[in-house]
């Protein structure tokens, strides 16, 4: 007697993104394993964001337990968190809900920078340390923080800011301020000719790691620019790293 064949059950995989490296696996991961179901989570604070391979869903779960319950009612069998490193809020959510739900979780982070022999960094560990350094260390400021930590320099009336942010930000921000709106990957050429035409003394940014806002480290290191570096927060503990998306491909491979 032949026993009749169940549906077969689909792996589910949900990549919370917002990230290069989060499109980059959702691409790798629909690729390289057809027959999985690869979902990516977006926050929904970009306009019109570049949108990974595979399923898509877009806003906020509801704190810890909300994702906890998307997880459930979703099926998913392996959570990735490749957020930004300066997206604390969300990958504190994720090693909650991921316990609550029983889904194994990885954390994919691309690796930090590190200074040179010839540049000048002043790491600080928060936005507010970042004012706070800039006061002593120029006038002319280019900010590189993005737009939702304006408010922290809103109170500095003696610097003048050039902003970059993705989309136009929201007051409060600095009285003094120029706003240009782009989006890396930005080349060293380009990042020479900003620091020199806007004449730049100070530059500002967070550890965000990777190749794509790295130029203008190294034109401020040629340009004897001093960079205030925000340093990251933490991975909550007990998460498992992964650096590449390589690395959590055959993290997956493995489970
Ligand atoms: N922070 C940065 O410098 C930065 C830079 C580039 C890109 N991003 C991307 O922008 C997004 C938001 O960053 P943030 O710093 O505002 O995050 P956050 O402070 O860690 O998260 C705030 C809230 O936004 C929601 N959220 C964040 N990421 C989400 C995602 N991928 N899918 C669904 N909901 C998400 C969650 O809402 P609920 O509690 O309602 O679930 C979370 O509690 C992240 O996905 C991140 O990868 C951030």
């Amino acid at each position: 007697m032949s026993v009749p064949a169940g549906p077969v059950r689909v792996p589910h995989i949900l990549i919370l993104g917002g990230t290069t490296e989060a499109r980059r696996l959702a691409a790798d991961l629909t690729d390289r394993l057809p027959g999985t179901r690869v979902t990516t989570s977006l926050a929904g604070r970009v306009a019109a964001p570049r949108l990974p391979a595979g399923e898509v869903r877009i806003g906020g779960f509801g704190g810890p337990d909300g994702l906890a319950h998307w997880l459930r009612e979703h099926a998913v069998d392996a959570l990735i968190d490749a957020t930004h490193p300066f997206a604390g809020t969300i990958s504190f959510n994720a090693a909650q809900a991921a316990a609550t739900a029983h889904v194994p979780l990885l954390a994919l982070r691309r690796p930090g920078w590190v200074p040179g022999p010839d540049d000048t960094w002043h790491p600080v560990a928060s936005l507010t340390e970042a004012a706070e350094a800039v006061r002593g260390l120029g006038h002319r400021v280019f900010l590189t923080t993005g737009r939702m930590g304006l408010a922290t320099f809103a109170h500095l009336t003696d610097q003048w800011f050039l902003v970059r942010s993705v989309d136009a930000p929201e007051p409060p921000f600095p009285p003094r301020m120029q706003v240009l709106l782009a989006r890396g990957p930005f080349s060293l050429e380009d990042e020479r000719a900003l620091l020199r035409d806007h004449r730049i003394d100070v530059l500002v940014t967070k550890d965000s790691g990777g190749a794509a806002t790295a130029p203008k480290l190294e034109a401020a290191r040629e340009a004897g620019v001093p960079v205030v570096v925000v340093r990251r927060p933490p991975v909550p503990p007990g998460v498992p790293v992964a650096e590449t998306p390589d690395q959590a491909v055959a993290w997956l491979l493995a489970l």
